[in-house]
């Protein structure tokens, strides 16, 4: 089994996250032992990627149990909705974040654990299922979008959805990889994604690892090969969905699925149920992270922009769900309407948990 993005040390009892800041040029393995560490690797993108983040923040509440001193359960609970505000603040765009530590909120609450120590207990063993469980789907989201890739296929791809953004396997990479397990020859057109590069650096880094083939491509690429007719399908995955299928993603997915669907080119986002956010009706509610300017003026820490230049740095963008061709779920793929089938989606994965 490959290295996990996120997984517990039952030895060492510390959360341990492969430090993707360091990719491609090297890796390495970044150990926490303290929950307020955990949310600032977050904010700082040692980890990143919807579903990584919410299997970090269900192991980071799993590290408040365990680091704190409390005797009874009412201290610990208290001591939990504190530590659960602190991870919740680490990112506000990706909803598996909230999602894992509501999940673990209401773990701890759970009548039938009567001391700290069952809390404690009871919060590492659901971290270690809410991690396994993200793994599993992802797999059976991969082969269920596998069903869109014809032998011979070119996607083209946004960001980084690989074993990398979640646990491990990952989302819209991973149906490229289900894809490829079933021998199916495909080629990745992988957008470098600017300005933190995800693209470059991950998921150039995880296709290699494969040996799947693929051509890095600057962002501003993607309209000239799909109207050139050499995509026959674009692959993004989501940070958060909105209840009528608008989809947030990594800034510049609105521009490929706008040029996709004007170049006829079908728009796929692939999007695990705990992704979806039915609390939110349409995709303009969807709260988007606006990061340092530095990350726009700079590049590696060398400035390629005049002194004093001002930059806006939206981390995300908003793609309506016009743009979307179908949504491609552990539960199967989703078409419009989608605020009737994603919904449908959903509660029939709740009815498993
Ligand atoms: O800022 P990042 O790197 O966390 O953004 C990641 C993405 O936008 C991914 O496409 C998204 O998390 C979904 S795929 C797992």
């Amino acid at each position: 089994m490959s290295t996990r993005t996120v997984f517990w040390d039952y030895d060492k009892h510390t959360v341990n996250l492969i430090d993707q800041r360091k990719l491609p040029w090297s890796f390495e393995i970044a150990a926490y032992d303290d929950y307020r560490a955990v949310a600032a690797a977050i904010t700082q993108m040692v980890v990143r990627g919807a579903p990584a983040i919410g299997g970090t923040a269900g192991f980071g509440m799993a590290l408040a149990a365990r680091q704190s001193s409390a005797a009874d359960k009412t201290t610990l609970l208290n001591q939990l909705a504190t530590a659960a505000t602190i991870l919740n603040a680490a990112r506000p765009t990706a909803v598996n974040l909230s999602w894992a530590v509501a999940r673990q909120l209401r773990t701890a609450q759970a009548a039938d654990l009567l001391s700290a120590d069952d809390v404690r207990a009871a919060l590492l063993a659901e971290a270690q299922i809410i991690a396994d469980e993200d793994v599993a789907l992802n797999r059976r989201m991969g082969f269920n979008g596998a069903e869109l890739i014809e032998d011979g296929d070119t996607i083209l791809h946004h960001c980084n959805t690989g074993a990398l953004a979640g646990v491990d396997w990952g989302t819209a990479l991973g149906v490229v990889f289900a894809a490829h397990e079933q021998g199916k020859k495909v080629h990745v057109l992988v957008d470098e994604t600017r300005p933190r590069l995800q693209g470059a650096r991950l998921t150039c880094w995880e296709l290699s690892q494969r040996g799947i083939s693929y051509d890095l491509i600057a962002d501003n690429a993607s309209g000239h090969f799909m109207r050139a007719g050499e995509v026959d399908i674009v692959l993004v995955g989501s940070d958060r969905t909105a209840a009528n299928g608008d989809v947030a993603n990594k800034i510049g997915t609105y521009n490929v699925a706008v040029l996709a669907q004007a170049n006829g080119v079908p728009f796929y986002p692939v999007v695990p149920t705990s992704t979806v956010d039915l609390n939110l009706e349409h995709g303009d509610l969807i709260p988007i992270e606006e990061r340092s300017p530095d990350e726009v003026t700079s590049v590696f820490g060398k400035s390629i922009a005049p002194e004093g230049a001002t930059a806006r740095n939206p981390a995300f963008d908003v793609t309506p769900h016009r743009y979307v061709t179908g949504i491609v779920t552990e539960a199967g793929i989703v078409y419009p309407p989608f605020t009737k089938h994603l919904r449908a989606a959903v509660e029939s994965e709740q009815v498993k948990l």
